[in-house]
């Protein structure tokens, strides 16, 4: 091994012991070398990129294992300049975040913890598609490696069992007309054990009784986001469109719908081509709600 990688025994010994810190189980093997006997499901970023199949995501990884909040940093790479499909990725947050200013509760080693910057050309008003788009993306690569059925409460839930299994946050920067990048955030419950989680809350542990590999996950989520971003570049929102309906689980309730204009309360009758939710109140008015807090009534 030293004399394929061209470096003393000394040298290699030193790393296979800094590969035991992080966690990989390796053996010797007299005379033949070390064997390497499992892996520590950490998101290092040799792991995800380690046979990630795509083109642009996750071609830069950020690694963290302690941040305040992955959006933060993935804000300020952004901001100088870092490429589209950079990702930041932390094993726990300090201040992790989530819609409407609450705190997203990040335990080490348990969940993802992901930002992703892309730089599409549209104008600001399109973004919250890029919500949809990521949120299909997740539920497709969670059915895809557990063949569990996750939903989407619009806009932005990632739902199991009527309990909340992850959710996304998109933040941008850019003028009026044009949005210089966006950033988003996903957080997602995966080897969390039943009592750390709120009541309303649920993990992939929990839903399939076993653990799941995250590097797996994460890098399933990154390819179909980059497939559904490709889509969604080439001006095919329909097809997200519709992909979003066969997962979500809000059109045809009864919702009431908090936001900074107010509440109002009716039926969710459809979602429009920027991904406004359309609501039609009992006075028979159909509003287009384009953010705010959900409660499905019934
Ligand atoms: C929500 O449901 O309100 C969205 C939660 C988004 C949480 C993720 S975790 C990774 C990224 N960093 C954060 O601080 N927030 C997002």
């Amino acid at each position: 091994m030293s004399r394929s990688l061209k470096i003393t025994r000394q040298a290699l010994w030193k790393h296979i012991h800094s590969l035991k810190d992080d966690g990989y189980n390796i053996v010797a093997v007299p005379h033949l070398g070390y064997r390497l006997i499992s892996s520590p499901d950490r998101l290092f970023p040799q792991e995800v990129a380690c046979s990630l199949n795509t083109f642009v995501l996750g071609k830069d990884i950020k690694y963290f294992e302690t941040v305040s909040t992955t959006m933060d940093v993935a804000l300020r790479l952004g901001m100088e300049g870092s490429p589209e499909g950079t990702i930041v990725l932390a094993e726990t947050q300090t201040k992790g975040r989530g819609r409407l200013g609450r705190h997203w509760v990040s335990p080490k080693y348990k969940g993802i913890y992901l930002s992703v910057i892309l730089r599409p050309k549209i104008s600001p008003s399109r973004a919250s598609l890029l919500t949809l788009l990521s949120a299909i993306s997740v539920c497709e690569a969670i059915k895809e490696l557990t063949l569990l059925e996750p939903k989407i409460k619009w806009p932005n839930d990632i739902i199991l069992n009527n309990r909340k299994l992850g959710g996304i946050l998109t933040e941008l920067n850019g003028e009026t007309d044009q949005v210089k990048f966006v950033v988003i955030g996903l957080g997602l419950n995966v080897n969390n054990d039943n009592k750390s989680l709120l009541n309303t809350a649920i993990s992939l542990k929990e839903a399939k009784q076993e653990e799941v590999s995250r590097v797996d996950l994460l890098q399933e989520i990154l390819r179909r986001i980059e497939l559904n971003y490709r889509l969604f570049q080439k001006g095919e929102q329909k097809e997200i469109i519709e992909k979003w309906r066969a997962f979500n689980s809000t059109l045809g309730r009864r919702v009431r719908i908090t936001s900074q204009q107010g509440q109002i309360e009716g039926a969710a009758v459809a979602i429009d081509d920027d991904g406004g939710l359309l609501v039609r109140k009992d006075s028979g008015i159909i509003e287009k709600i384009m953010c705010g807090d959900v409660l499905h009534c019934r």
